[in-house]
């Protein structure tokens, strides 16, 4: 169940002061008198609509501040305690990992009454700050966020709001946050381990920034067993990037290119795999017999990739509704401890990754 918040819905003052007489609510026509603009300005400005100066913006959001004007369906919404609403702000609405993500946080927030706002940043730091704002202006009842970065002050100035936030699959650095995340170190370590096992000392590492907790991590597991094995980390093996499909075929085609291309290749995420499959394809080469595959990540349509892809599972469902009651939780007490719920991935070894090499003469 998702909503627009439509600010041109006006619920009078007096009809919330009756019913709460301790909230006195600002009206949309004393947003406008203060801010001296009509009232038609004061919807265009909340609704986010285009054609608007910063300076008559300013003065809105000004007056909305100063008079604590509430959006008549969030003062609805307290009228009736029927349901409020959640914002949900994911970093790649066509990653289908966070697709899965979203129908579990709807799913549990329809259960407990709440629909869901939901805005999509695109790995965008600037849009994932707009998206901030606009959820501080539009007083939603609390967050869950999916952070485009470790530090966006954003973030800070969201929790110094009170406004209870989650972040889910990633970490925020710069503010402590309830958190809902994977165990990616440990994970990405059981995964090049596993090559390891198989024989392989040449293993290219394609995955997502380090600005991004989840592609810090997994590059970290991949350097942990290799040392692990008394294995090199060679830095021409590794690539790094927006964790997107063009990204991940450009970089592993450059892997693929090198005078010595690596025998095996791990994988940080979906998109990524999708990416180095189509590189390595387009190269004529063969799974596992010329380059064996361990990809992050699990999806729907992987299981008509052949041969079988090795890989490791995330608990998607697991990770969105635990994240609702996490945020729940803090709804009911802000004062609580924060808690960081990690939740144990699945490895699951198939034939992509299944090619012993031949044991390196001394
Ligand atoms: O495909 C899902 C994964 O890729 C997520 O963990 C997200 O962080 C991105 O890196």
């Amino acid at each position: 169940m998702f909503c627009e918040i439509d600010y041109t819905e006006v619920c009078s003052g007096f009809h919330v002061a009756h019913l709460f007489p301790s909230i006195m609510q600002a009206k949309i026509e004393d947003v406008a008198r203060q801010a001296a603009v009509s009232t038609a300005t004061v919807s265009r400005v909340l609704s986010g609509k285009p054609y608007v100066s910063d300076e008559l913006r300013n003065r809105v959001l000004d007056a909305v501040q100063k008079l604590n004007y509430r959006p008549s369906r969030v003062a609805r919404s307290l009228r009736v305690q029927r349901s409020s609403i959640l914002g949900l702000i994911v970093s790649d609405i066509q990653n289908p990992f966070f697709t899965a993500v979203v129908r579990a946080v709807e799913d549990a927030a329809y259960q407990h009454k709440h629909s869901v706002f939901l805005c999509n940043t695109d790995e965008d730091v600037e849009k994932e700050t707009m998206y901030i704002e606009l959820m501080m202006a539009e007083h939603v009842s609390g967050v869950i966020i999916s952070p485009t970065s470790s530090h966006n002050d954003a973030y800070r100035r969201l929790v110094e709001a009170g406004v209870p936030v989650v972040a889910i699959d990633r970490r925020v650095n710069n503010v402590e946050i309830d958190s809902v995340l994977v165990d990616n170190v440990s994970a990405a370590r059981r995964l090049v381990t596993h090559l390891v096992e198989q024989g392989h000392t040449r293993i290219g590492a394609v995955v997502g920034t380090p600005v991004h907790s989840t592609g810090e991590e997994r590059l970290r597991g991949y350097v942990e067993a290799l040392h692990a094995h008394d294995l090199p980390v060679r830095p021409e093996l590794i690539r790094t990037g927006i964790p997107k499909m063009a990204m991940g075929h450009t970089m592993t085609g450059e892997l693929m290119d090198l005078a010595e291309p690596p025998t095996a290749i791990f994988t940080g995420n979906a998109l990524l795999t999708i990416g180095a499959l189509r590189a390595i394809h387009e190269r004529g080469l063969r799974i596992p017999e010329d380059v064996v595959l361990a990809a992050f990540d699990e999806m729907d349509w992987m299981f008509f990739v052949k041969p079988a892809l090795t890989v490791v599972a995330q608990p998607t469902y697991d990770l969105g509704r635990t994240a609702v009651e996490l945020l729940l939780q803090r709804m009911e007490r802000p004062d609580r401890p924060c808690q960081e719920v990690v939740l144990a991935p699945t490895l699951h070894i198939r034939e992509s990754s299944l090619r012993r090499m031949a044991a390196v003469t001394a």
